[in-house]
């Protein structure tokens, strides 16, 4: 990490890095990256993607379905700029992690200048590409599933007082990420934890939980971004490389059954964005503005008293 922090082309960088980690597997890292990347093109943001996770890929696949779904289509959507870092088998370990960092480097170099955000999707274990990304964020969104198992990623509980026994592993990777961030180019790390697949049902264990992560985050300097519920949406549309973020009446995928729970949903997903305090500039605001216009004449009703135009049969046939 000091090499990589010691590159001064990772210092004058422009665009806010968006890591999303957490050292547990399946607790939607993937899905808050892609959930962030169409909020964020949604708000007419320049977004680049970097798939740190070498063996599974998912974020890659899920751009590579959006291009080929709109394109099949014939759907006008933004699409982030993806970089896969592949795995690559070197003689030695030292000579394969030596490459895929340098990689890594080199792609942030060359994207870094031209787009607003770059969202970092990382692997489920702890490694040094991990760490690394962990140490270059200016925003790290963590997902913890709502359960005192995904909350040992954090610290050891006692199970009778909730009092904290100790700092987990991940804790104190983060809290080192910080200090080189700090010492490398003044830079904070803003660090929140998002609570996923939120269940609407309480119990006593809940509050529990909800007590004891309150505990940690004075403790580990972390804050509450919103969190996000147990929805269906919100691995509906992976095949198609869409989200609840996109326009999906104009891509015909939306029910009159659906709309209601949609609408929620999209409430859900542009609280935990706001809630991330992201540098979106005024300009974006205006392309997305624009854009918003364009799809509402689009399909406003003819002023000659035709149907609405329907895009579901143009855009999504
Ligand atoms: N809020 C949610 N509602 C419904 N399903 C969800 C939600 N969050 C995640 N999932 C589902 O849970 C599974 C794990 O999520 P995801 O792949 O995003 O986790 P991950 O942290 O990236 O996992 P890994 O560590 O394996 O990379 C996926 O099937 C995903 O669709
Ligand atoms: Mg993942």
């Amino acid at each position: 990490m000091g090499q990589a922090m010691g590159d001064s082309r990772l210092k004058d960088r422009t665009a806010h890095v968006i890591v999303c980690g957490n050292e547990k597997g399946g607790t939607g890292k993937t899905t808050t990256s892609i959930l962030l990347t169409t909020a964020l093109l949604h708000k007419g943001m320049r977004v680049a993607t970097v798939d740190l996770d070498v063996r599974q890929q998912s974020l890659s696949r899920y751009v590579q379905n959006r291009r080929r779904w709109t394109d099949q289509h014939g759907v006008a959507l933004d699409h982030p700029h993806n970089v896969p870092i592949n795995a690559v088998q070197c003689d030695s370990r030292q000579a394969s992690y030596d490459r895929e960092f340098g990689t890594l480097l080199r792609a942030m170099s060359a994207i870094e200048r031209d787009y607003d955000f770059i969202v970092i999707d990382t692997p489920g274990h702890d490694g040094a590409l991990m760490r690394l990304a962990h140490s270059i964020a200016d925003t790290l969104v963590t997902p913890l599933n709502d359960s005192f198992l995904d909350l040992d990623v954090l610290a050891r509980v006692d199970a009778e007082s909730l009092k904290i026994d100790q700092l987990s592993h991940y804790a104190s990777s983060v809290r080192d990420a910080r200090r080189e961030r700090r010492s490398a180019d003044k830079g904070l790390l803003d660090w929140v934890v998002v609570r996923n697949r939120i269940s609407s049902s309480s119990s006593r264990n809940k509050e529990n939980f909800s007590e004891v992560l309150h505990d940690l985050s004075l403790q580990l300097g972390f804050r509450f971004g919103g969190g996000l519920s147990e929805r269906v949406i919100f691995r509906e549309h992976f095949a198609r490389g869409l989200t609840v973020m996109d326009d999906l009446a104009a891509c015909g995928l939306e029910t009159a059954k659906h709309r209601t729970s949609d609408a929620t949903a999209r409430l859900e997903v542009a609280t935990l964005v706001d809630s991330l305090r992201l540098p979106v500039d005024s300009a974006a605001r205006e392309r997305a503005q624009a854009r918003r216009e364009w799809m509402e004449q689009v399909r406003a009703p003819h002023s000659n008293g035709n149907q609405a135009l329907d895009l579901t049969d143009i855009a999504c046939a």
